[in-house]
């Protein structure tokens, strides 16, 4: 086991490092940015599917229906095709409307969870495509598609999903823009800046794992807060709860991720001077608005950590301790800011004495419902 953790303390550190190299394997042959391609074969055999859907519709469950949330946002406003993101286990049980127009993608690392499984049948019984995300080769859920594209992550160990994550963002982005690029609802120039900036996302997921040692720091002074709220706006709202999901997975932290302008409608109300919040604030995006969430924070004496744009000066004033990463655009966005928070729950983990890679009641991949 020790060789297979390749020098790294756990499955979940190696895997939070791997993700530079995944993400590359995972638009390798697929992404050609000098040539303005993207050639996925299970979206070019099916692209009439995709082009004439009234509607997509994502079923997934735990950080693979974050993944979903984030394509939601990418989906929407690259191809400008209506989205609705359900957990697999509301779908199947819920009577719902489902169309012959309706495209439905499956997100599943494992290919196996159970009622990510049956939400499948059930838009298939219904008459819907259903075209599946998943990294394992083979799995149920890629046999049970009508097609699909796998994620490249390589095998995942540990329970706490990582680089499963960030390798089915970088699938859903490409399946976006492709259909951008038919649909004709992104400038040229910006399709064209968006497969750039995705080609060099590797290099700059590595520089955002140089905030390992920060992470390490400010894990030693919230190790044993009893609670953790984190926030983020847009495309990082779903990063928010997926950072919310690592923690309270691996080290028993109750945490919370909510839409930071939502934050006034309940959860402010927990805050105080004990109340660790984590903030996604990187300068594409609503930054304005997100500094006036921090000074709301701030006025109740909440502890600000705040992801940040390296180089911003505003929230830096604001903020009892900040995490510095690359520019990206806003879209692109969590595929950086998630590496921080990853390595945060790792650390506060290890200094709780957690079983970081197999921690109590959680299963790999849930084979009941
Ligand atoms: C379990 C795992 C999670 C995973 C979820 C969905 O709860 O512990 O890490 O996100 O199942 O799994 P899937 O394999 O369908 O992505």
């Amino acid at each position: 086991e020790q060789i297979e953790k390749g020098g790294y303390d756990h499955f979940m550190l190696k895997e939070i490092y791997e993700q530079p190299s995944v993400i590359k394997d995972t638009y390798r042959g697929r992404l050609h940015a000098n040539e303005g391609l993207i050639q996925m074969a299970g979206i070019e055999d099916n692209l009439e599917k995709f082009l004439n859907a009234e509607r997509i519709i994502i079923v997934a469950c735990g950080t693979s229906w974050h993944a979903g949330l984030v394509a939601e946002y990418i989906f929407e406003e690259f191809a400008r095709i209506p989205v609705e993101v359900e957990y697999a286990s509301e779908f199947r049980y819920r009577n719902p409307i489902i169309n012959r127009k309706d495209v439905v993608i499956a997100i599943s690392q494992s290919g196996e969870t159970a009622d990510t499984m049956a939400a499948i049948k059930l838009a298939k019984e219904n008459g819907a495509f259903v075209f599946g995300v998943c990294n394992v080769v083979g799995s149920s859920i890629s046999r049970e598609t009508h097609a699909g594209a796998y994620t490249h992550a390589g095998p995942e160990i540990g329970v706490a999903s990582t680089k499963a994550f960030t390798t089915q963002i970088t699938v859903l982005t490409m399946i976006a823009l492709r259909l951008a690029k038919a649909k004709g609802t992104l400038s040229n120039s910006v399709f064209h800046s968006y497969l750039q900036e995705l080609e060099i996302i590797p290099e700059k997921v590595k520089e955002a794992l140089e905030t390992n040692e920060r992470a390490k720091e400010i894990a030693a002074v919230f190790k044993d807060a009893p609670n953790c709220l984190y926030l983020g706006r847009g495309y990082n709202f779903p990063v928010a709860l997926e950072g919310a999901l690592k923690l309270k997975e691996i080290s028993y932290i109750h945490a919370e991720g909510y839409p930071a302008a939502e934050m006034k409608h309940g959860p402010i109300a927990l805050i105080d001077e004990h109340m660790p919040v984590i903030v996604i604030a990187p300068k594409q995006g609503h930054y304005d608005k997100i500094v006036s969430n921090i000074q709301e924070i701030k006025s109740r004496s909440g502890k600000i950590i705040a992801v940040v744009t390296k180089g911003d000066t505003q929230v830096r004033e604001l903020a009892d301790y900040i995490i510095e990463i690359p520019e990206t655009s806003d879209a692109l966005s969590p595929l950086i800011t998630t590496i921080p928070l990853q390595l945060l729950s790792y650390h506060i983990a290890v200094m709780r004495g957690c079983n970081v890679d197999q921690p109590r009641n959680l299963a790999k991949s849930v084979t009941v419902e």
